[in-house]
C-alpha cells in the first residue's frame, strides 16, 4: 500500500484485546478505525429482527441484502464510539453475546461477507486506518503496511468477559461464557470463507497473562519501528 494511505490490520479471536489496542493505536496516530466486527453484529441484529434463519437459502440472500443496505453511522463521542443503525443507538445492543453468536453464524456465509467487502475497503484513507477484525490482513487489506494478530487463551478471554459482565449481571456464568467463546472460535476458524487465521506476514501477539500496559507496549514497539511514532 506504499502509494496509498497506510493501513494497520488487527485480527484475532473475540476478547483477545484487539478493540482496546485498536483504540489506543487510533489515539496515538490520529488514524481512523474500522470495527468490522460491528458490521457483522449489525447484520446479526438485523437478521434476528427480520426472523431470518441461516439454514434457508432464501434467508441467506435476504441477509446479504440487509448487509448491503445497512444504514450505519459510526459516531465518535467523548472518547467512545456510538453506533447508529437507521438512526437508532445500538451501541450496547450489539455487544450482547446473543448478537455475537448471530454475527458469527451470518459471517460464515460467503454472500454476506461479499456484501460487506467494498464498504470495509472504503474506510481506508488519509491519514491512515486501523482495521480490526478476523480477515483484515488476509482478505480485506492483504497489502496492509503492518499486520498484527492478537490472541489469548480461551480461558483468559472467558475470564475477562466474565469480569466485565458480572459487574452488572449477577447471572453471568463463567462456564457458559467459556463454551460460547470456544463455539465462536471454532466456527470462525473452521469456516471456508475467510477463516480466522493470522496472515503469513502478521506479527502474533499473545496477550495471555498481560495487562493492557504490557500488550500495548508490544504494539507500540511495532509502530515505532515503522517510524510512525517517536518512542
Ligand atoms: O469482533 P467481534 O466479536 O465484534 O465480531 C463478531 C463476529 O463477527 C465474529 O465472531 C466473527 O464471526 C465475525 N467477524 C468476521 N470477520 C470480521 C469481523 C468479525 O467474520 N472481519
Amino acid at each position: 500500500m506504499s502509494e496509498q494511505s497506510p493501513v494497520i490490520t488487527l485480527d484475532g479471536p473475540g476478547g483477545a484485546g484487539k478493540g482496546t489496542l485498536a483504540g489506543l493505536l487510533s489515539d496515538w496516530l490520529g488514524w481512523s478505525l474500522l470495527d468490522s466486527g460491528a458490521l457483522y453484529r449489525l447484520v446479526g441484529l438485523s437478521a434476528l429482527r427480520a426472523g431470518l434463519s441461516a439454514d434457508k437459502a432464501v434467508d441467506i440472500e435476504a441477509a446479504a441484502a440487509l448487509a448491503r443496505a445497512l444504514d450505519v453511522q459510526f459516531l465518535a463521542e467523548a472518547g467512545a464510539q456510538r453506533i447508529e443503525l437507521a438512526g437508532e443507538d445500538v451501541t450496547e445492543t450489539i455487544r450482547q453475546d446473543e448478537i455475537a453468536q448471530a454475527a458469527s453464524q451470518w459471517a460464515a456465509q460467503p454472500v454476506v461477507r461479499e456484501a460487506l467487502l467494498t464498504r470495509q475497503r472504503t474506510f481506508a484513507g488519509s491519514p491512515g486506518l486501523i482495521a480490526d477484525g478476523r480477515d483484515m490482513g488476509t482478505v480485506i487489506f492483504p497489502d496492509a503496511d503492518l499486520k498484527i494478530f492478537v490472541t489469548a487463551s480461551a480461558e483468559e478471554r472467558a475470564r475477562r468477559r466474565y469480569d466485565q459482565l458480572s459487574a452488572t449481571d449477577e447471572t453471568a456464568n463463567l462456564s457458559r461464557i467459556y463454551r460460547e467463546i470456544v463455539d465462536r472460535d471454532t466456527r470462525d476458524a473452521s469456516r471456508e470463507a475467510s477463516p480466522l487465521k493470522p496472515a503469513d506476514d502478521a506479527y502474533v501477539i499473545d496477550t495471555t497473562g498481560d495487562n493492557v500496559a504490557t500488550s500495548s507496549r508490544k504494539v507500540r514497539d511495532l509502530v515505532v519501528a515503522k517510524g510512525w511514532l517517536a518512542d
